[in-house]
């Protein structure tokens, strides 16, 4: 695991920045950043609202092109997104088997697949259920069988579990982790919890306020498998106030002087850590 380009890693960013322009103004979503994610890794990323997050995984999944810098992407990576990511016109199964009916997987075999996938996530039963006809935590597994059946060897997950009730995302929580341990494809995971970040990652990326650099990377020590009871590690709470301490001034920052109207995208309501 190293920091410096993308020898040995699937996936890199180098020196990466990102410029958009909203209203004919120029916004430097990133600047500077550098990322490399060791293959079966599973690596999280925290960061302020705003700071560029969501863009450096579009950049890694090549959904997003880099102003300046090197980019060793993922192509054909998996996304799952933070909501809106099920097709509402089709059912959890055809949902869940689209990624192999792209890949050409034949009928058949998808179908089997899917049924696996949809059992996996505990949706057994709602295979022919509409997305309307789920709940909110619901959709989000399908969408994360989804992710997992296309057989991607890598998973770009965008705040997956963000939008959920705190209960059904700590079942969630503990069912990815199971999943992956399983799987141990290489994941990269953005998320506003510090408590998500140490409970399913590697390794945890900070991020400062925009324009987005990486400033801090940490090792999590925990032991594979993993459970919830890492949370009562001492460990666990000196890391935690570790993560805060980096990521408080940013957070301030994105609140105060770095919030540009209209900056933070989609998921800038809260600006907050932990939701
Ligand atoms: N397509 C775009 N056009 C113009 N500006 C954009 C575009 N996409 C992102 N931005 C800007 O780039 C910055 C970073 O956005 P991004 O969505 O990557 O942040 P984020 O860290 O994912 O935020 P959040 O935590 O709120 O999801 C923001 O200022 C945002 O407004
Ligand atoms: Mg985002």
């Amino acid at each position: 695991m190293t920091s410096e380009g993308s020898h040995g890693s699937r996936l890199a960013a180098e020196g990466v920045s990102k410029l958009f322009f909203a209203k004919g103004e120029p916004i430097w979503a990133l600047r500077d950043a550098t990322v490399a994610v060791a293959e079966g890794s599973f690596t999280c990323v925290i960061g302020p609202s705003g700071c560029g997050k969501s863009t450096l995984l579009r950049i890694l999944g090549g959904l997003e092109t880099a102003t300046t810098g090197t980019v060793a992407k993922a192509d054909g990576a998996a996304f799952v997104f933070q909501e809106h990511g099920v097709f509402p016109w089709l059912r959890v199964l055809d949902n869940v088997a689209f990624g192999a009916r792209m890949a050409g997987m034949a009928r058949g075999e998808r179908t089997a697949l899917a049924r696996r996938w949809v059992e996996r996530v505990g949706l057994a039963g709602f295979e022919d259920a509409y997305p309307h006809q789920l709940s909110g935590g619901m959709r989000q597994r399908v969408a994360i069988a989804r992710a997992f059946a296309t057989g991607s060897p890598v998973l770009l997950m965008d705040e997956p579990l963000g939008a959920l009730d705190a209960q059904t995302r700590l079942l969630l929580q503990e069912e990815l982790l199971r999943i992956w341990e399983r799987e141990r494809k290489t994941v990269v995971m953005v998320t506003h919890s510090i408590e998500e970040a140490l409970l399913l990652g590697d390794r945890v990326l900070v991020m400062s306020a925009r324009p987005g650099r990486v400033t801090a990377e940490l090792e999590v020590p925990f032991a594979r498998p993993r459970g919830m009871e890492v949370e009562r590690d001492p460990e666990f709470a000196e890391l935690r106030h570790r993560i805060w301490t980096l990521l408080r001034d940013e957070v301030a920052a994105s609140l105060n002087g770095g919030g540009t109207s209209g900056t933070s995208g989609t998921g800038g309501t809260s600006g907050g850590v932990g939701r």
